[in-house]
């Protein structure tokens, strides 16, 4: 039987092509990578290539771009310029049987793929038979057909630490916290969430009303003074 390596610490990567959300998360500390996706791109109306040069300078992490061809030795080709764009690149590739075409031949030039709308704990497993980096199960839009997505991140976990797979589970499609705290409760390695869950994170109502009668009960102490 394989030995399991546990992750040092589930990862938290910003699902987003904005910039400024970037910067933002990044200064709170806590941001490890970006993933991006053509639907988040094409949002910010700008060039790609400028879009991700700009994030290759506020995070120091992976950051995912996305092939939009679907044949393999054009996303090859689309891979291999967008892994030049930047050390930190890891290219997406479809889970389709191209993709798998193509996500062998990259990785096997050392060009890291995240593989991505992965929706079954199969199509995971093929996707760590051919080398890939990351694998991308989308849990949000599983939940939105009425399957639950956060039960394939749990079998993924399982079939990985069986044969001991190097390949990291990147949880993907993220709606709400407590997407992010079953992730970590599983031990996926990575959670990419859009921002307006990012910034849920931190905030706890209890924290705000102790901070405030902290303050206040500080501020009578100063007045006696
Ligand atoms: C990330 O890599 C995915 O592209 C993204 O999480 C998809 O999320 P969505 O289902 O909210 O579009």
């Amino acid at each position: 039987m394989g030995t399991s390596v546990l992750p040092s610490l589930m990862k938290l990567f910003l699902d987003t092509a904005n910039v400024s959300e970037i910067r933002t998360a990044a200064d709170w500390g806590i941001l490890d990578g970006v993933t991006t996706n053509p639907s988040l791109v094409a949002k910010e109306g700008r060039d790609f290539t400028e879009v991700l040069r700009e994030i290759s300078t506020i995070v120091n992490g992976p950051i995912s771009a996305e092939v939009v061809s679907t044949t393999s030795p054009e996303m090859v080709a689309e891979g291999r310029k967008l892994a030049k764009i930047h050390k930190n690149i890891y290219v997406k590739i479809p889970m389709i049987t191209e993709g798998l075409k193509a996500t062998k031949a990259l990785s096997s030039e050392g060009i890291r793929v995240n593989m991505t709308l992965v929706f079954s704990s199969l199509q995971a497993l093929l996707a760590a038979k051919v080398g890939a980096a990351f694998v991308s199960p989308f849990i949000g839009r599983l939940d939105d057909i009425g399957q639950t997505g956060m039960e394939i991140i749990e079998e993924i976990k399982t079939i990985y630490d069986n044969y001991s797979f190097k390949t990291e589970i990147l949880v993907a499609s993220v709606r709400h916290p407590i997407h992010v705290k079953e992730a970590a409760m599983i031990g996926a390695d990575i959670c990419t969430v859009p921002f307006n869950v990012m910034e849920k994170l931190p905030h706890h109502s209890l924290t705000d009303v102790g901070l405030e009668r902290f303050l206040k009960d500080w501020a009578k102490l100063s007045k006696k003074a």
